[in-house]
């Protein structure tokens, strides 16, 4: 794993093999940005090269030179920041975000680091910390394999891979305890991102509800942060009600599973419940995917590897508000068991659904999630899944959906997306489309026609919450899991998404909580 540190050296004195700056557009090409602090002589050299290679300055850019006089790394890794000014305060921490995830992407096979891009505040070198982890983090296929136990062929080749470079980010707003509690609390963050990560990246063969559990408890015995984890097996969740997540798990002989995470500082200042969307693997059932939809279904439990994520960065960080976090894991799965389109189930509320299409079943373990959440009377209800196809038609894959039984709560969790650098956007739940969900066979079908299919989810969900809890759903389904290459803070496949955002948004909690 990687490690990051905060320095306030100059740059070019900095003993790392690889040295980060920056580089802006300009209408002659790439400039170096401001906030390198590199001598006369590596200033003129890099220049000559960046024009000599045509470099840009573009987000995305990235060059590596040897050799730079006046420098004791090896190498200098130029990365573009886009259109940019002139001051080290022109850039914003999402930019930086990205260029140092983007640079350390390239050398992350280094053994040490240093990063000098612009960053005059706490915010901008809290942003380069972050980037920098995010842009090192790679999935060892072996370790899920290994762990069964079996020998494997290409083991030693794979398995020998880079434990990440140490970072060293260098601060323009000097090494004071705010700043270094920033950095520190971006190692926490990005480890807890990266956990995520590999939840997602995880083959579902191998990952499966109880196997899921398994992990979650096996991560946080190996963490000093102080997590209480209970499990509901599927005797127990059919015993408490659970008629949601009981009917999507039951045509799987990988049966589902309920985790809860929790996390009580001495005085709470208050309490949040996370639920995480946690199908393992998402078939569709008897309603059955076709090929080119189910290959991706192995990242259907991304919400619920965001929650548990979540969990343990506010735990080690030692948040001061209550925290539980609510996994809502099933395998979904045709079989002679399986649930029918047409069967009516009873969720934990009492609440009797008709089921209409066996693959909207993210809405079903999340009902009964909230339910469950709910039955603590927590301030706030955050929900965050994987949950409709049309997520990603409206907002493409890398918009997250945020919609809220209060617009006030739906703009707080915007902003802590936004402070966390993952991008989400407001969505309504429109009244008018809520008699869309009305059955003569249950109190509610589960879904509606395909028009407005992410905002029928959500207000399919809204039934679920109790009176007086501010409750958001986040959907996540495009920007949750990346089959392209990697760009800026995204790596290929699961991106850990959510793990940033709801952090930010518990730190946040406090004057906001009731309103
Ligand atoms: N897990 C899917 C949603 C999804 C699709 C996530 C693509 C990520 C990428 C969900 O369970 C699903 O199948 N939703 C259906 C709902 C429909 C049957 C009402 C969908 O969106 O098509
Ligand atoms: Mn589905
Ligand atoms: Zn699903």
């Amino acid at each position: 794993m990687a490690a990051v540190t905060v320095s306030t050296r100059t740059p070019a004195d900095l003993a790392v093999e690889t040295l980060v700056v920056g580089s802006v557009r300009t209408d002659d090409g790439a400039d170096l940005a401001a906030g390198h602090g590199l001598p006369r002589k590596a200033v003129v050299h890099l220049q000559a090269v960046l024009a000599d290679l045509g470099a840009t300055g573009s987000e995305e850019e990235v060059h590596r030179v040897v050799a730079v006089p006046g420098v004791k790394a090896t190498s200098v890794v130029v990365v573009g920041l886009g259109d940019g000014g002139t001051r080290t305060s022109s850039f914003d921490p999402s930019t930086l975000r990205r260029a140092a995830a983007s640079a350390l992407r390239a050398v992350r096979d280094k053994n040490t680091v240093g990063v000098a891009l612009p960053a005059p505040d706490v915010d901008r070198v809290a942003a380069v910390a972050d980037g920098a982890w995010s842009g090192c983090y790679l999935y060892d296929r072996t370790a899920p394999l290994a762990e069964s136990g079996r020998p494997l062929r290409r083991a030693a080749k794979s398995s020998t891979g880079p434990a990440g470079p140490r970072i060293t980010v260098v601060s323009g707003a000097g090494s004071g305890k705010a700043v270094k509690d920033a950095v520190s609390r971006a190692a926490v963050v990005g480890a807890a991102r990266d956990w995520a990560r590999d939840l997602v990246n995880t083959p579902p063969n191998l990952l499966f509800p109880q196997s899921f559990a398994d992990t979650v408890k096996k991560r946080l015995s190996a963490s000093t942060a102080k997590v209480t984890v209970s499990v509901l097996d599927e005797k127990a969740l059919a015993k408490g009600g659970f008629g949601g997540i009981v009917g999507v798990g039951q045509g799987s002989a990988n049966p589902p599973r309920i985790v809860t995470m929790s996390w009580s500082p001495p005085e709470p200042t208050g309490s949040v419940a996370l639920v995480g969307k946690g199908i393992t693997f998402d078939s569709g059932g008897v309603n059955i995917k076709p090929p080119t939809g189910m290959v991706t279904m192995k990242s259907d439990m991304a919400g619920a590897a965001a929650v548990a994520g979540a969990v343990l960065a506010i735990a080690e960080l030692g948040l001061p508000v209550a925290v539980t976090g609510y996994l809502c894991l099933a395998e979904n799965m045709p079989s002679g068991s399986a649930q029918r389109p047409s069967d009516v189930v009873v969720m934990r509320d009492g609440t009797s659904v008709e089921i209409l299409d066996t693959d909207a079943e993210g809405r079903m373990v999340l009902g009964d999630g909230i339910c469950l959440a709910g039955e603590s009377d927590p301030d706030w209800i955050v929900d965050i899944a994987t949950l409709t196809g049309a997520q990603t038609v409206a907002l493409g894959t890398q918009i997250a959906a945020v919609m809220a039984n209060d617009d006030a709560f739906r703009d707080i969790v915007v902003g802590a997306a936004d402070t966390a650098g993952e991008p989400a956007w407001p969505m309504p739940l429109p009244a008018a489309l809520r008699p869309k969900l009305d059955t003569p066979t249950a109190d509610i079908a589960h879904k509606a026609d395909r028009d407005g299919g992410m905002l029928t989810a959500g207000l399919f969900l809204r039934e679920f919450v109790g009176d007086g809890i501010r409750w958001a759903h986040v959907d996540m389904a495009g920007p949750s899991f990346n089959t392209r290459d990697a760009h800026g803070t995204t790596p290929k496949g699961g991106t850990g998404y959510g793990v940033a955002t709801l952090v930010a948004l518990v730190e946040s909690h406090g004057a906001t909580a009731r309103s």
